[in-house]
């Protein structure tokens, strides 16, 4: 039997996941292989998270947490998104583990033996208070081309310019601070300018037909420009350690690695299984077609490096295809997970619970498959609004409810085809066609379309019939009517399956049917007469204005504090409870203000803390004048050390806010309240 394994890109465990994502690597590979599972055919759904490289570092200092926190949050948090969004993968991995570890490990051993390496000795920054070697992204710098002070060792965020360390103008270390030196390493690459030579070029070429347009020009042009030996190595203290002896504080680049996490996945997957070796018929069988499903921007990984590797050890298949999505933009704009410009799926299982249909309609529908595409709240309410509700809802919900009150429930016999009739069995058969065709090309928008068209076709059949009309003179063709339109969608609760799964089971519940293999289905009527039939419920439900105006509101508000944002501090990084609870801020009145001589900024004030009177000297003379204070009620840190400022002491800190133009500003209780009260 044909076996497949589909892989869909491994997420990094450093964020949440947003539509861009479902749309460029899931929802395209689940609709792929719930359609193969529904074909009777041998598939297996591999994915997990990958949880090395160096952003994952990074925010992990951020956040004053360790890489594995970091991690273990994500990975939990994407998982759950995607098992309640329904993405069906046979197993949701992650490459910390164990058998992850290990199987990388192996993996470059392999090829270390094989003499497949070059070694290559290289100057690269260091950070000598750190004692680390530093990634592109802990060095930051002036960016040469546009003179942005913060530009990073690998690019300027402010005019996009791709850049290496050694490019920055003064550079300094993320992690002290302080300026980098240079320093000798040697890094194990693949060399990937020899491979093309020898196969990688023709293999890629062969593949001129059967991969997308986007995905084998991408390729192309990477050859144009000649491959070039590529590190699969770097100096870091998170992620699979270099197997080797002289490679003390390396670890294997996570693009090397994190691709074998499909293979160690596929060997969890049937590790507790009757037969753990199971997997390698996935790996190792030339029958098995092994497909990709990624973003665009993991093209050269996939098509590239990856089956470099692969082709390097020698006992592995080389993907068949990788058909890879273009972007998909937001409401016009590209998607940012630093601006907070997405749509985040656990936050819109939150705002639509139940609708994971209406999404995975909607983003097939927008998919980026060709070009970018952009997804607006107004398509997704007019998909859900004027296709599912008013077409294929509504089409169901007739058959349903006239069924129920003209034939107590029960599929009517049908009578005497007449075209129109038989006009419906030839649509269905067709579709059928014309969807598995489409689906096994890796165009799942055509495929839907011809769904949506079905249903279309389904809903005009009973329009034009009338069967509402038709019952009191014809009860005879009403029931052929009613049969046929049973027919209908009983073919498209099946039909539905890979792309909306749930709403497919919904409809199935109200007919009272079984889960079936399309193969099964051999009979163009499905329904036998005098079959009874379930509850009928609606099967979706309109979206009403409001509804869209808020998320909307929701991402304006975003892009709103986005652009306040960049002037703004960063955050600190988290403290203790206990470290909180070490301060004692108190509310206070201000009873007597002063300038202090002979500064601009300073006032003297005595202030009632509600236990004591006293002085405290604070630097708000540029935005308050003396007399407007007296009387205003005031946050105070009480317990700060006293310290004499001008010749004053000063005990206590009143706290004040401070905008990103530096603007000062009390902060007031709400209302009077008790001098002394305790703030927390
Ligand atoms: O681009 C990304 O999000 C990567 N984490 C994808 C990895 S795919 C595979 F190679 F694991
Ligand atoms: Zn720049």
């Amino acid at each position: 039997m044909k076996r497949t394994l589909v892989t869909s890109a491994l997420p990094y465990a450093n964020g949440p996941v947003h539509i861009g994502h479902l749309a460029g690597a899931y929802l395209p590979a689940d609709i792929y292989v719930r359609f193969l599972r529904i074909m009777g055919e041998d598939v297996k759904f591999i994915c997990g998270s990958d949880e090395h490289g160096v952003p994952i570092t990074l925010r992990a200092r951020k956040e004053g947490v360790s890489p594995q926190e970091v991690v273990d949050k994500y990975h939990a948090q994407i998982k759950k998104s995607f098992e309640d969004f329904g993405i069906s993968f046979d197993i949701y991995h992650r490459t910390s583990e164990k058998i992850h570890h290990e199987t990388a490990s192996d993996f470059f051993k392999t090829l270390y033996k094989k003499g497949v390496f070059t070694e290559e000795s290289s100057e690269q920054y260091y950070d000598e208070e750190a004692k680390m070697f530093l990634a592109d992204r802990y060095i930051t710098g002036t960016c040469p081309n546009c003179g942005n002070a913060g530009a990073y060792g690998d690019q300027c965020e402010k005019c996009g310019k791709s850049l290496s360390p050694k490019d920055l103008i003064n550079p300094h270390s993320q992690l002290s601070g302080k300026t980098p030196v240079l320093k000798k390493t040697k890094h194990w690459y693949l060399p990937l300018d020899r491979m093309q030579k020898e196969w990688l070029e023709d293999w890629i070429l062969s593949h001129k037909q059967d991969w997308k347009n986007n995905v084998f020009g991408q390729c192309k042009s990477w050859l144009d420009q000649g491959l070039q030996p590529r590190a699969v190595t770097r100096d870091l203290n998170w992620g699979v350690p270099v197997p080797l002896e002289d490679a003390d504080g390396k670890v294997l680049y996570v693009w090397f690695d994190a691709p074998i996490g499909y293979i160690s996945a596929t060997k969890a997957l049937f590790s507790n299984t009757s037969d753990p070796a199971d997997w390698k018929k996935y790996w190792k069988d030339e029958n098995t077609s092994l497909i990709h499903f990624i973003g665009k921007d993991n093209i050269v990984f996939h098509c590239i490096i990856f089956p470099a590797m692969l082709k390097a050890h020698g006992e592995f298949i080389l993907p068949q295809n990788v058909p890879a999505n273009e972007f998909l933009n937001l409401e016009g704009d590209k998607i940012s997970t630093s601006r907070n410009w997405a749509v985040w799926l656990h936050e819109y299982m939150q705002d639509f619970p139940g609708k994971q249909d209406v999404l995975r309609y909607a983003l097939c529908s927008t998919a980026p498959e060709n070009k970018d595409n952009d997804f607006t709240w107004k398509e997704f309410q007019t998909r859900n609004n004027s296709e599912l509700v008013a077409i294929l809802g509504n089409f169901i919900n007739r058959t349903l409810v006239l069924t129920g009150k003209y034939f107590e429930n029960k599929v009517p016999d049908a009578v005497e085809l007449n075209s129109s009739d038989t006009e419906c069995f030839k649509a269905i058969k067709l579709a059928i066609e014309n969807i598995s065709r489409n689906i096994r090309l890796f165009k799942f928008r055509d495929a839907l379309f011809e769904l949506t068209d079905l249903a279309r076709k389904g809903n005009k059949y009973l329009a034009d019939n009338e069967p509402w009309k038709l019952y009191a003179l014809n009860p005879l063709r009403t029931a052929t009517i009613l049969n046929i339109s049973l027919q209908f969608s009983a073919w498209l609760s099946y039909l539905m399956e890979p792309f909306m799964p749930g709403s497919a089971v919904k409809l199935r519940k109200m007919l009272n049917l079984n889960d079936r293999k399309w193969t099964e289905l051999t009979n163009e009527s499905i329904l036998k007469p005098g079959h009874s039939l379930g509850t009928a419920e609606l099967l979706f439900e309109k979206i009403e204005d409001d509804i869209i105006a808020h998320q909307l509101e929701k991402l304006e508000s975003s892009k709103n504090q986005n652009e306040v944002d960049k002037s703004l501090p960063d955050f600190k990084t988290s403290t203790s409870f206990d470290d909180f609870q070490k301060m004692d801020i108190r509310v206070g009145t201000i009873l007597e203000a002063e300038r202090v001589p002979k500064t601009d900024k300073l006032l003297k004030l005595l202030v009632d803390t509600g236990l004591d009177q006293r002085t405290i000297v604070s630097g708000i003379a540029e935005f308050y004048k003396p007399e407007e204070i007296i009387g205003k009620q005031v946050s105070i840190l009480v317990n700060l050390e006293p310290r004499k400022i001008k010749g004053i002491e000063s005990r206590g800190m009143i706290l004040m806010a401070e905008d990103s133009n530096g603007k000062l500003a009390f902060i007031n209780p709400h209302g009077q309240i008790q001098n002394g009260s305790v703030i927390r």
